[in-house]
């Protein structure tokens, strides 16, 4: 069991991590791919496959006592406090019809939640990265998102998946924000977060997400200046939902959530 981490090599690992799925899925895209159902009847291709992969090979060659949580090869449990938490491609099916808003989350977690992580959307050629204490990164450079905008009539709002964040118990709150707020956007999979993190929206609503659809995601916002928690207000991301923005927004937009306001 190895208890220390330096998160320095944690977070060069996710980014590597990130950019070999990255090179491998787009050998992929827009090439006729056949779609595979799984058990519950979402979409796998052979660019996921792929991509998982190649980012398997990365954390296994440098982390090899670690465990391992991956949405297509699932778990790899070792005697270790820390967990990688892998989607290779988010937003598969964006992915099979020749969309740009897909691609590779890597996460690690360990005692404390998400501690490090990189973020790739390969066809628009970006590449998120953090670790905690270490920043938040962009292609290189550094990520600060939106100074807070003081109040719900004046944010931009990116949603994520309608069907569950206009389904009960959210649906009467979402429904209130979206007529509240200067804009609601609704891009969707991982270029939700991706558009609060490049300034284009201040705050980003989840739900319906398994912890591979979120694993890096916190540690990217925290490092740029935000909170990221659950709907339930708590730091995790096994809560199927997720809410993020500067810390007084996040705070107006959990109490709407949580019908207190
Ligand atoms: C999907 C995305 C999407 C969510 C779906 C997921 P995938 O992930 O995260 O936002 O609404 O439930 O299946 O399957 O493209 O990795
Ligand atoms: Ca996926």
């Amino acid at each position: 069991m190895n208890a220390t981490l330096d998160l320095d090599r944690a977070m060069h690992t996710a980014k590597e991590a990130a950019q070999a799925a990255a090179e491998a899925s787009l050998r992929y895209w827009k090439t006729g791919l056949q779609i595979e159902r799984k058990a519950d009847n979402s979409p796998v291709t052979q660019g996921d496959k792929a991509a998982e992969a190649a980012i398997l090979d990365v954390i296994r060659r440098d982390f090899p006592e670690h465990s391992i949580l991956a949405e297509e090869s699932g778990r790899d449990d070792k005697d270790s406090p820390y967990r990688w938490i892998i989607d290779p491609i988010d937003g598969t099916r964006g992915f099979t019809r020749g969309g740009q808003f897909w691609g590779a989350l890597v996460g690690l977690e360990g005692p404390g939640g998400i501690l490090a992580g990189a973020m790739a959307l390969p066809a628009l050629g970006d590449l998120y990265w953090a670790a905690r204490g270490l920043g938040c990164f962009h292609n290189g450079e550094r990520v600060q998102i939106n100074q807070d905008p003081g109040s719900i009539a004046e944010a931009t709002l990116s949603l994520g998946e309608l069907s569950y964040l206009l389904r009960a118990p959210w649906q009467a709150p979402v429904l209130e924000l979206i007529q509240e707020a200067e804009l609601a956007r609704c891009y969707g999979d991982l270029k939700g977060p991706a558009l609060l993190l490049s300034g284009m929206a201040d705050a980003w609503l989840e739900a319906g997400v398994q912890p591979w659809d979120l694993g890096p995601i916190p540690i990217l916002i925290e490092e740029a200046g935000g909170v990221c928690t659950a709907f339930s207000g708590q730091a995790t991301i096994h809560d199927q939902t997720a809410l993020a923005a500067p810390k007084a927004l996040h705070a107006l937009l959990l109490a709407r959530l949580q019908n207190q306001a």
